[in-house]
């Protein structure tokens, strides 16, 4: 009796694709993956199907949040403008200015720039995630793409609840630490969390090195994330 029913759940089970199309498939098993936000597929979905994808042909600012941080303390503030952020031939830029180039009386930081999230539109947990970019050069850039919970209140606000980033970088083509390039040249990646902003805890962070530099060409930066766990290659 179990063995027969445990078959038939087996061959019935299907799944969904990021657009919602059914998949019906023999080789379809449950995901460990659970996902939530207007973009997410509301169906059950396979493991290994893609679930989310974005090609950038345009700006879908419903998918796409912008960070919108007017006051914020330091040499940049982040906006929503086409002048910052903006798409052209399927490739995404976010591109910093000089304030002073806008508005030469107001006082506001040196640099403007844009950052965008899925907080509301998708979230996961475990999955793959890949993203091909190519990285700005120059100083003061800090290039990133990081993965952080949807909702900070489980352990409180950053670095409590934790942050797994799957790249970030220095824009800065000649920077050297102990004789290490950890410019452009260099690619990191890792996991941090902790009880407060002075104390985070990094672990499990560690870096990659190209030396014509990650500004030359699109690369491929790439998280895995299991239930047992975690590991990224830049
Ligand atoms: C460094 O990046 C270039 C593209 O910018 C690529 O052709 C080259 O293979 C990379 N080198 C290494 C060691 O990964």
């Amino acid at each position: 009796m179990w063995p027969i029913l445990i078959g038939a759940i087996l061959l019935t089970y299907v799944g969904c694709d990021q657009n919602k199309n059914i998949i019906y498939d023999d080789e379809c098993y449950p995901s460990e993956t659970t996902v939530s936000g207007t973009y997410a597929p509301s169906c059950t979905f396979c493991s290994g199907s893609l679930i989310f994808a974005e090609e950038f042909d345009e700006f879908n600012l419903q998918t796409w949040e912008h960070i919108f941080d007017p006051n914020k303390e330091g040499f940049y503030t982040l906006v929503n403008s086409r002048r910052n952020s903006f798409t052209e031939d399927g490739v995404l830029f976010l591109r910093p200015s000089i304030s002073s180039d806008q508005c030469a009386t107001c006082k506001t930081n040196p640099v403007v720039t844009a950052a965008i999230r899925t907080t509301k539109s998708f979230s996961f947990r475990y999955g793959r995630v890949e993203m091909r970019a190519k990285l700005p050069a120059g100083d003061w850039l800090t290039p990133a793409l990081w993965l952080l919970p949807a909702s900070s209140v489980q352990y409180g606000p950053w670095p409590s609840s934790g942050h797994i980033s799957i790249m970030h970088s220095r824009g800065n083509r000649i920077l050297l630490h102990n004789g290490k390039n950890i410019g452009i040249q260099s690619a990191n990646a890792g996991l941090s969390y902790g009880i407060s902003q002075q104390s985070a805890l990094i672990q499990n962070q560690f870096s990659r090195i190209n030396e014509s530099g990650y500004n030359r060409d699109f690369h491929f930066y790439q998280l895995e994330w299991t239930p047992g766990n975690k590991y990224n290659k830049p």
